[in-house]
């Protein structure tokens, strides 16, 4: 089992789950090298004496920092990746570059270096087909088929680039000894999630943070399809918790791919919306609510995009070894919500420039 004082690098530490994991391990003892292009959501972690820090985007790592972290691990984390929709259909190709070609890299350093790895993989993975609406089934890592749309919508090129990557660490697993963990995650919410946009033209951010900037920038909250699609929504703290079970619990999860997620937060996105206005007229009962508007995908998101109707978690891996979420979805919006709130009441809403 590894300890608490052994080095993790985590490549991507300061992203949205990368910085709560950073402030996680610190907690738990660790020593910690994390690399990321930026520092913004980890800053005022920085002057702990248990954490380095590389500020590198490592599609230009001239130095050969990456393979030195590496090497100087006991486990990796990697977290490097554009995981974001509208970025799949924008960029195809950058995507699959970052998220397939450096992310090999890195595996293969892992490898050269004899290294424990724990791959940040992606729910996506399933595909768009599998929980049928009305049915118990969930998406199990060892059981189900992972199914994607056809070629032309391209939305799916993300999701196939970490489907290969995922084969190829599992591979290396098989030829090359490789010490191995794949996390799935199913929609994490919290602080410090994706980037707040002013104005409704000003980004595409993940839906709670696309919401969240509605309610606080009063622009319309836009149902993609008419918010139909279902999803099961994890506090990041209890995905967390989760990500420290794995990293303790080497030998449970060698060679596992393991998804993470809450199946008993499972909305609509159509409720999840009129959750959040009903969170949010709780606590500003003068406030307005901005208008709901539905939107095609095509329209919110570009030609090439299609969605997965439904999306539901297995977690048997993690509950029998004694994880549970804490947070039912009401509890995971009030927390996340009101973070934002505090920290960016409409009225004063500062700019985000
Ligand atoms: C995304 C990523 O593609 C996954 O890699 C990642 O694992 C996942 O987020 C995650 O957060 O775990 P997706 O579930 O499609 O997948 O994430 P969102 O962009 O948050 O969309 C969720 C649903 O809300 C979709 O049906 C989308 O069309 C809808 N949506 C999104 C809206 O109706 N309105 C919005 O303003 C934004």
């Amino acid at each position: 089992m590894i300890m608490s004082t052994g080095t993790v690098a985590l490549f991507g530490g300061a992203g949205f789950i990368g910085s709560h994991l950073t402030e996680r391990l610190l907690e738990e003892g660790y020593h910690l090298v994390v690399v990321d292009i930026d520092s913004e959501k980890i800053e005022d972690l920085l002057s702990h004496n248990r954490i380095d820090f590389h500020e590198l985007d490592i599609r230009q790592d001239d130095a050969g920092t990456v393979t030195s972290v590496v090497e100087s691990a006991d486990v990796v984390f990697d977290l490097i990746a554009y995981a974001n929709p509208k970025q799949y259909v924008d960029m195809p190709l950058e995507v699959v570059h970052l998220n397939y070609d450096q992310n090999l890299r890195l595996v293969e350093d892992c490898v050269e270096t004899d290294t424990r790895l724990i791959q940040f993989s992606t729910s996506e993975v399933y595909g768009k087909i599998g929980n049928r609406k009305g049915d118990d089934e969930v998406f199990s890592e060892d059981g189900s088929d992972l199914i994607m749309g056809p070629v032309e919508n391209h939305r799916w090129i993300y999701a196939t680039a970490k489907q290969l990557l995922e084969r190829m660490v599992h591979a290396h697993g098989l030829e090359n000894d490789l010490d191995w963990t794949i996390i799935r995650p199913f929609n994490f919410i919290g602080r410090e999630m994706d980037y707040l946009i002013e104005e409704p033209d000003a980004g595409t951010p993940r839906v709670f943070a696309s919401f969240i900037s509605a309610l606080l920038y009063d622009h319309p909250m836009y149902l993609v399809d008419g918010g139909e699609n279902e999803r099961a929504f994890t506090h990041i703290s209890d995905a967390v918790e989760a990500m420290v079970y794995i990293l303790e619990e080497a030998e449970r999860y060698n060679r596992e791919v393991v998804n993470i997620g809450t199946p008993g937060n499972e909305t609509s996105i159509h409720d999840f919306a009129h959750l959040m206005r009903d969170i949010y007229a709780d606590r500003s009962p003068d406030g307005d609510l901005p208008p709901i508007e539905n939107v095609s995908g095509e329209e919110f998101y570009g030609a090439g995009y299609e969605d997965c109707e439904r999306r539901i978690p297995d977690a048997t891996k993690l509950t029998d070894a004694g994880w549970e979420p804490q947070y039912d979805l009401r509890e995971t919006l009030e927390e996340a919500m009101s973070y934002y709130l505090e920290k960016y009441e409409r009225a004063e809403a500062p700019s985000l420039d």
